[in-house]
């Protein structure tokens, strides 16, 4: 490290943007229209349906609502949603792919509304899942909300990945280390990255007003990953299951706003309701 990098190391990074009051509460309505969103998939996703009908679902939603899905030609992507299927890690791109009874899927969906981005992904069982399947998912969710709970203004962003770490590799599986969580606000991908691994103490400190996502990719296998041709599609190499679960959240004063929460109660399988 640079002195000038030792000199900030731990401290306050003055290039990450404090919101304020306004900025919460648009994160909060685009959040809530997300979580909506990932709510009315429950009882799209089923066996004998392709990928491509949820993404068009969520497009009418997102249109019928006043929102823009904000993957949508964001950097040559060319859908509303992202759906990870197995052994996708992330970026799945939908399409004429027909789920089947045993699949688990990830949906990530992001709406911007009123210029604030709300970004969130769940875990979808496809029927019955393998035992093994429902431990990872329900690990996963585990994960993230450790991750939150780790997010308090004074603490640092390490803090954040050392419990997502500790936890997932306490329980035999494997945190991907080539994506992140990330700021958002009116921007879609922001300062500072949320590394999903890591130790307590290191990296910038969490200051009141700050926004971003955590969204850990946990595998059953190896951490490792690859990118298929199409660009976009991350894949576990060792073709093991992947699982992820995101929220979009803002520093408070005295810890975690989580703007994604769903309204239904639905934030993991098996989506029991009454
Ligand atoms: N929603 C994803 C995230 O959590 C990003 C998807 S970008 C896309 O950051 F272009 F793949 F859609
Ligand atoms: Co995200
Ligand atoms: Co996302």
């Amino acid at each position: 490290m640079s002195n000038l990098e030792l000199a900030r190391a731990g401290r306050p990074d003055s290039r990450i943007k404090i919101h304020g009051p306004e900025a919460f509460d648009g994160m909060r309505h685009a959040g809530q229209l997300t979580a909506r969103a990932l709510d009315l998939l429950v009882s799209e996703v089923k066996p004998g349906i392709t990928t491509q009908s949820l993404d068009d679902f969520v497009f009418e939603f997102a249109m019928d609502h006043g929102a823009v899905p904000a993957p949508l030609n964001y950097r040559g992507f060319t859908k509303s949603i992202c759906t990870s299927l197995n052994h996708v890690v992330c970026h799945g791109i939908p399409g004429e792919r027909i789920l089947k009874e045993g699949d688990i899927l990830n949906v990530d969906v992001t709406l911007i509304l009123d210029g604030w981005h709300g970004d969130s992904s769940r875990m979808y069982p496809i029927g019955k899942i393998p035992r093994a399947a429902e431990r990872l998912n329900a690990v996963t969710y585990e994960a993230l909300m450790r991750g939150v709970a780790a997010v308090v203004p004074g603490g640092h962003i390490g803090d954040i990945g050392a419990a997502i770490q500790s936890y997932a590799e306490d329980e035999r599986c494997s945190v991907v280390r080539d994506f992140c969580g990330h700021g958002l606000g009116q921007v879609f991908h922001d300062r500072p990255n949320i590394l999903h691994y890591g130790r307590p103490g290191e990296g910038t400190e969490m200051r009141p007003g700050m926004l971003f996502t955590i969204e850990p990719m946990i595998n059953l296998g190896k951490p490792q990953v690859k990118i298929k041709s199409d660009g976009w599609t991350a894949v576990t190499r060792d073709r093991s299951l992947s699982a992820q679960f995101e929220h979009s959240v803002g520093v408070t004063e005295t810890g975690v706003d989580i703007f994604t929460t769903s309204p239904a109660g639905l934030h993991q399988p098996p989506y029991e309701t009454g």
